[in-house]
Order: structure tokens, then sequence, then C-alpha cells
């Protein structure tokens, strides 16, 4: 298979590093991958931050509730949506653009493009790394660590190293769930949404051995429940973001 499938199809997250630290040319080379995103209009409206800093990674590890993996992963890469650095150089007529909605969405679209190109060349490098989002647990702790400026929020931290250990692939739902063709899909089967539940909980068993047995439903609803994260809109409403 193509190499760069084989990555991409066999994809899982990985939570535990050996010692070997990341090179500063593997660094360099994972930085211009993410760059290189796609970027809605050229805007390049995200900013990444290497935290080095072990205080910083043990505040950003607090936030999470306690991830061990933000501090003992050899890379940590913080993606910010950044519309603050196109709003010093840009000379419009209309200042609202920068706050509205689109502007937002750009920034967040950018990121995460940015985020996951680094993700699949740090991939390509032999390292393994998982997203980080449940820093986003204390975002005026974050901005206030990094001296976030308004017009600048931060959204996950990737952490990156080379893997001690890889699960196995986490199946993903059937894809004619997740892509129609012509039209939202529609699906009057449900038998495989039953059977899509029952492989995830098998999955989660077995890689837990027997610890967690949720299936894909009470998964996602105990996220929901446990991390509504309400305060993220007053936040980001507070840095100048989605005031149109
Ligand atoms: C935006 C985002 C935030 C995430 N936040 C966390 C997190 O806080 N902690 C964690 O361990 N994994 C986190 N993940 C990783 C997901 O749990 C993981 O990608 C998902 O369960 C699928 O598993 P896989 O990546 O192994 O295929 C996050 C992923 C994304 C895209």
């Amino acid at each position: 298979m193509n190499q760069t499938i084989e990555i991409l199809l066999n994809h899982s997250s990985v939570r535990n590093f050996t010692d070997q630290p990341v090179s500063e040319e593997t660094i360099n080379t994972i930085l211009r991958c993410a760059q290189m995103a796609p970027t809605s209009s050229f805007f390049q409206a995200y900013t990444i931050i290497r935290v080095e800093d072990p205080e910083k990674r043990q505040a950003l590890q607090e936030f999470s509730g306690g991830q061990k993996w933000v501090t003992s992963a050899p890379l940590a890469l913080l993606f910010c949506a950044d519309v603050h650095r196109n709003m010093g150089i840009l000379d419009v007529e209309d200042k609202e653009v920068f706050h509205n909605t689109e502007s937002f969405t750009v920034s967040v679209a950018d990121a995460t493009f940015a985020a996951q190109k680094a993700f699949i060349a740090a991939q390509a490098l032999g390292l393994g790394g998982v997203v980080v989002g449940g820093i986003r647990n204390n975002m005026p702790g974050i901005a206030q660590l990094f001296n976030l400026p308004d017009m600048v929020f931060p959204l996950f931290l990737l952490c990156l190293g080379y893997p001690k250990h890889k699960n196995d692939p986490k199946p993903r739902l059937p894809l004619q769930f997740i892509c129609g063709v012509d039209q939202y899909p529609t699906i009057d089967n449900d038998q495989l949404f039953a059977d899509y539940d029952k492989e995830i909980l098998d999955y989660m068993h077995q890689l837990t051995q027997g610890r967690e047995s949720f299936g894909f439903v009470d998964r996602l609803s105990f996220a929901l429940k446990n991390k509504p994260r309400y305060e993220v809109t007053d936040f980001v409403k507070s840095k100048g973001f989605l005031k149109k």
C-alpha cells in the first residue's frame, strides 16, 4: 500500500513516549509541513507555540485534568486560532470584519488544518502523538501563561514523541453515516448503528483489559455531560471574537 495512505489508515493516538528527544531538524520539518496546510484566503490565521518550559507544561497538565502525556511528551505544540496578527498589518475600512463569525471560523479551520498537517508529518517521521483539547478547561489560564493578545485563542495542544506503545486503530463509523452523495445521508438501518456501538464497546473493553465497557453512545454522552465547557463562549467573546 502507498506509504502515506498506510500512515493515515493506521492512525491511533499515542499517549506513551520513549525518552528519545525529537531533534531540531525533525521539529523544523514538522513545523514547515504545518505551514504548508491550505489556508482560507491565504490568511494563515493561526499561531503555534512550542511549550518547552517545564512549569508551563505542568500548568497545562493541571488545566487538562492531569493528563500525564502533557508533561511526558518530548514535544508539545500549542495551536491557537489567531486573527490578531493580520489585524495589525491589514488596513481595512470595515474593522468589524475581524470580529465576525466568518473570521472566527477561518481562524479555527486554519489552525486545525495546520495541526493535522503537523500530526501527519510527525507520524511520517516515526513519531506518534495525541491532540489534547482538555487544556480548554482553563482558557483564561492559558491566555495568561502564554501572553496571548486579544483575537487569539488556544485550541489544543499537540503532544508528540516516539511511541512506547501504539494501539490498534479505533474503528470509525460506517462510511455511509459520514458521507452522503449529492445530499445529506439518511440511514434507516438502526442495526448498523447498534453494530457499531457494540464494535466500540468490544474495542474499548479489549484495550482497557475490561476496565472500560462503554459503547459509542455512552462515551459521547459521558463526554457531553462532563465537559460541556459553556464558559468557552464567554472566553472567546472576551477575546474579541464573535462580536458581529
Ligand atoms: C479536538 C480534539 C481534542 C482532543 N482532546 C483530547 C484530550 O484532551 N485527551 C486525550 O487523551 N485525547 C484527546 N483527543 C484525542 C481523541 O480522544 C482521539 O483522537 C479519538 O478518541 C479517536 O482515537 P484515535 O485518535 O486513537 O483514533 C482529542 C482529539 C481532538 C481532535
